[in-house]
């Protein structure tokens, strides 16, 4: 009551009245954008499970041994897991489908900075998360394939791929570049799928059991090795950091290794 009564009679243009009068608008706004924001959460959701869903079919289609494969076997037997990346474990308990990997690399929670004790590719990347997705095609029990989605710089920008591995989680059986900013006509050509074509069946193990894979200015001449662009090696070399990363200790090596082993955690 006194509220209502000061309000009539405060002079409509004192400090005071206009003090209350702005603070009375950052309240019905704040309240109005935190239930807009509390409304629009499954909407969200829901969008994000839609683009990850249509991204997963793009990735089926783009990748013809892939696509057959999958059409040769259940639906049901791609499934997507988060790995723990220090240790190579599958996690159970953060909702796979919630996790969004981009998001995650910027936060200090999720992920961390690498330095150059994380080796030579590393500090390229600057941050890498705790955890990652991984889509794993299984033909009843066999694992017949594995997805990672891996990024890194190239010349200009962030390149982001899919490195489909077979189930000997040695030989690659497609690198396919879905995503990046570099140069038209120059480093774009990662998108060639004549390019792209060069990867399949390359290895990333040499016999020794060292991880080889990587570009080369010369011509290609052992199963570790794939020819960069000429015009354009740098976007050439991101691609192979990019992969020698994230099959790496830093990256999906300890998972890969397990599974190489058939150890679980
Ligand atoms: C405007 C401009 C854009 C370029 N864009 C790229 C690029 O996207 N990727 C790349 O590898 N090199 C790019 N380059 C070329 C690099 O500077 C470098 O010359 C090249 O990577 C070396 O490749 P090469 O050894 O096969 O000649 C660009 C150069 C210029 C001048």
């Amino acid at each position: 009551m006194r509220l209502r009564h000061w309000i009539n009679t405060a002079p409509v243009d004192g400090a005071a009245h206009n003090l209350v009068m702005m603070c009375a608008v950052a309240i019905v706004s704040a309240l109005l954008v935190s239930s807009t924001a509390i409304w629009l959460q499954p909407k969200y959701a829901a969008h994000l499970g839609a683009m990850r869903a249509t991204s997963m079919a793009s990735l089926i289609e783009s990748i013809p041994a892939l696509a057959s494969l999958v059409m040769s076997s259940s639906a049901d037997s791609l499934e997507s897991r988060l790995i723990d990346l220090d240790t190579g474990c599958f996690v159970e308990n953060v909702d796979v489908d919630a996790f969004d990997a981009r998001q995650a690399e910027n936060d200090p929670q999720q992920s961390r900075a690498l330095t150059s004790d994380d080796g030579d590719t590393a500090t390229l990347l600057k941050r890498r998360t705790y955890l990652q997705r991984v889509h794993l095609l299984y033909d009843n029990t066999a694992l017949q394939m594995v997805i990672l989605p891996v990024h890194g710089p190239g010349y200009q920008s962030t390149l982001h791929a899919w490195l489909v591995l077979a189930g000997d989680l040695d030989t690659i059986v497609a690198l396919n570049v879905h995503e990046h900013g570099e140069t038209p006509g120059i480093g774009s050509r990662v998108e060639d799928p004549l390019w792209q074509k060069l990867w399949t069946n390359k290895k990333l193990l040499d016999e020794q059991g060292n991880l080889s894979i990587g570009v080369t200015q010369n011509t290609a001449t052992s199963p570790n090795e794939v020819d960069a662009i000429t015009g354009a090696t740098r976007t050439s070399l991101g691609v192979s950091n990019m992969v020698r990363f994230w099959t790496g200790p830093q990256g999906f090596g300890p998972f890969l290794d397990r599974q190489r082993r058939g150890d679980p955690c």
